[in-house]
């Protein structure tokens, strides 16, 4: 892939592993089932950027209640496809969550160190309770005791990219999931 400005991608070797018409339906399904949230009590729908971007701004086209949106920036991978362990915020919400339900929404759990830290950080601020979806879910590869909600699709730990997930910044424009074979 080369960009406008005639940039070269980082060069992955890649296959589909999950089209656009699987994701939209699933998609769908959680949509409803937020939908359904959403129905009985408020919720603040949080995107945890920067990989959740596509996913979230699907997501809350689907959920047919009234929804706040706000959003978390946080930064875990450097270039590497292995997680470094480290998770630091790099955007803060704007807005108070104390006595709210709060619901992350994540493109994908890996080590599940990102959402462990998230949703410790979050409770200090003393919201109702605090909710997780996740469109990926990679259960093999969990490094803490930690259990979204809401699904999208499980899968085996390999690295993905795609639909706002990325290698090296790269990748998240790409409309379907795709599992990296390998570097070239
Ligand atoms: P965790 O903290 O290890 O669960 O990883 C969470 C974050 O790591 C995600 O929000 C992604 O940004 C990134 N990540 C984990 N696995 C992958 C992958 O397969 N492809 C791209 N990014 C990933």
């Amino acid at each position: 892939m080369a960009n406008t400005n005639g940039m070269q991608s980082a060069p992955l070797k890649f296959s589909k592993m999950i089209s656009e018409a699987e994701i939209a339906k699933r998609v769908k399904e959680l949509g409803a089932e937020i939908t359904a949230l959403c129905q009985k009590e408020s919720v603040i729908a949080v995107c945890v950027l920067k990989g959740s971007f596509v996913f979230y701004s699907d997501l809350v086209r689907a959920i047919e209640a009234d929804v706040k949106s706000e959003f978390l920036g946080t930064a875990s991978y450097g270039n590497a496809m292995q997680s470094s362990g480290e998770v630091k915020l790099t955007l803060d919400l704007t807005t108070s969550i104390e006595g709210k339900t709060v619901l992350l929404v994540e493109d994908i759990i890996d080590t599940g160190l990102t959402m462990d830290f998230l949703t410790k950080t979050l409770a200090a601020r003393k919201p109702k309770k605090i909710l997780t979806c996740s469109l990926l879910f990679k259960p093999d590869a969990l490094k803490v005791d930690f259990k979204p909600d809401y699904v999208g699709f499980k899968i085996p730990s390999d690295f993905v990219i795609g639909y706002g997930l990325d290698y090296q910044g790269f990748y998240r424009n790409l409309p379907y999931i795709a599992r990296v074979e390998s570097l070239n």
